[in-house]
């Protein structure tokens, strides 16, 4: 079968509803979030069984076509993006969104993964349970995505990342083989754990089409604070009295500098200050309980005593009502939003370890000085050591020619500095295409031969995300 066979064979498996034909939806498909790739594609397909993807992927095997996953498109690096108008294929999984089970007993959920994390969300919360993983982007992101990109988000430090929720996967491997592993057992030390591969392998070691998710009870009692902290020390150190005084009911502990949080009240819609006088650092903490006799509000307020006691806390607020809370949750989730409407911003994603992130926010300040000039907007999931340390082009300049240009060599620099101070250049978005050439330049020599081994074993004809994260593939 030649090539244009191949792609009339897999029209024919999908069948009508299963093609996207119509340009506005093919654009929407072929641009990834940030608008930093636009890519094309032969095909894009929307298959709607496990039947049908093993068929495509096995076409595409034998006849070496490139298969590119995509979920909700809501990725940060280009992974979902195709970059070959010949030999590419779109694979996206929205019409495998099926909840297959849910076990109150066991605290599980079988669930498809193109699932949207919302609706997965949304699921566990009618039986009371609760699936905490949460981010910005779960409106649209799925769960296949999720396990693919490893995502972390806001509850990391308690419930962990998308990896350390999942107990099993179904994944088509690139040969058209299904590998099953749902059957959703806490225990099970009979050989590697293979399913773990595929969990932050952003499409490159075959397909992802259902998981076995973890479930908690859901939280009935929540008590979520706003603090204005001295500085990012004081924010550390606060950490661990979170932990402590909340009886480890610490569900998220967010950091929001002064700069990011000007940024959304200056550009998100119906935002305001919760404070009345302006900081230059804050903190969003979180402790939540399915007890709603648990004394959270006790712990908060020790938290509040001792973070005063100590100079590290200056000011805040505690939630009185669900739409407070949420008024607070959106200053720190639309701070994506905002820079994007202040034209964009090169974006990092850094962790160190978290006793070492106040040395890592002052020498980064310090070297960024003397390479140029830039605006920060700096937050993120502190409580993990992850830092979202963006610039943004200085004002009154040109946001594309600074990201293009001066940006540019800044970005390496908080590479360069994370790195060196034994983290990660990512340490939650993945690698994609976009962080390709770090993964290259910061990993070691043995990690990548390993990395390259795994994907010839599992995918020799290089068919799986070409050209994404492994290096040469
Ligand atoms: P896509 O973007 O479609 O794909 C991502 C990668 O996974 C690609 O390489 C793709 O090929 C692969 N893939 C997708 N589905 C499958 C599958 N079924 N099988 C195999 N491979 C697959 N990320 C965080 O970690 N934490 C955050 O707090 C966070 N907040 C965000 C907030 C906003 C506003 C936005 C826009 C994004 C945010 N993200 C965050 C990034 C993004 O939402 C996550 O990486 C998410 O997990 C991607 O899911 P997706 O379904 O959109 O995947
Ligand atoms: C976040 O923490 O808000 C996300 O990782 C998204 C982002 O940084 O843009
Ligand atoms: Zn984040």
């Amino acid at each position: 079968m030649d090539q244009q066979g191949v792609l009339q064979r897999i029209r024919e498996l999908v069948g009508e509803a299963g093609l996207v034909t119509d340009a506005p939806a093919r654009q929407a498909r072929l641009v990834d979030e940030r608008r930093l790739y636009h890519g094309q594609a032969a095909l894009i397909v929307r298959p709607d069984s496990v039947d049908q993807i093993a068929s495509i992927l096995a076409l595409c095997n034998e006849h070496h076509i490139g298969v590119v996953p995509q979920g909700g498109n809501t990725g940060y690096c280009g992974g979902a993006t195709p970059f070959d108008a010949e030999r590419q294929i779109v694979v996206c999984l929205d019409r495998l969104n099926r909840i297959r089970e849910i076990d109150p007993v066991a605290f599980t959920m079988t669930v498809e993964a193109g699932l949207v994390l919302a609706k997965a969300q949304a699921a566990a919360a009618e039986h009371n349970l609760l699936f905490p993983l949460s981010m910005g982007s779960e409106g649209s992101c799925q769960i296949g995505g999720n396990l693919s990109t490893n995502a972390g988000g806001l509850a990391v430090l308690r419930y962990g990342t998308a990896r350390e929720l999942a107990l099993g996967l179904e994944v088509v491997l690139p040969d058209g083989r299904v590998l099953s592993e749902l059957k959703g057992l806490r225990k099970d030390n009979t050989g590697y754990p293979l399913t773990q591969l595929f969990m932050g392998a952003e499409g490159t070691l075959g397909i992802i089409t259902a998981a076995v998710l973890k479930l908690f009870p859901a939280a009935h009692a929540i008590e979520t604070a706003w603090l204005a902290v001295a500085d990012i020390e004081a924010a550390c150190r606060l950490l661990g009295v979170a932990r402590q005084a909340s009886g480890d009911a610490l569900s998220s502990f967010e950091y929001v500098s002064g700069a990011s949080a000007e940024l959304v009240l200056d550009q998100v819609a119906d935002t305001r200050a919760p404070l009345q006088e302006t900081y230059a650092h804050y903190v969003l903490v979180e402790f939540t309980s399915p007890d709603s006799a648990s004394g959270l509000r006790a712990g908060m307020e020790r938290l509040l005593e001792v973070g005063m006691e100590h100079g590290w806390v200056l000011d805040g607020v505690l939630a009185e009502s669900g739409p407070q809370r949420d008024a607070l949750w959106r200053l720190r989730e639309s701070i994506p939003e905002a820079e994007k409407h202040s034209g964009g911003a090169i974006k990092h994603d850094v962790s160190v370890a978290v006793g070492r992130i106040p040395e890592f926010a002052a020498r980064l300040a310090a070297e960024l000085k003397v390479l140029g000039d830039y605006r920060p907007s700096g937050y993120g999931h502190i409580g993990d050591g992850n830092l979202h340390y963006n610039l943004l082009a200085p004002e009154g300049t040109d946001p594309e020619a600074f990201k293009q240009g001066a940006g540019r060599q800044l970005s390496r620099a908080v590479h360069a500095l994370a790195v060196s101070m034994g983290g990660s250049f990512s340490a939650e978005h993945g690698v994609g295409i976009l962080k390709a050439p770090d993964l290259v330049a910061y990993k070691s020599p043995v990690a990548l031969e390993m990395m390259k081994t795994v994907k010839r074993a599992l995918d020799p004809h290089g068919i799986m995300n070409p050209g994404k994260m492994v290096p040469g593939s």
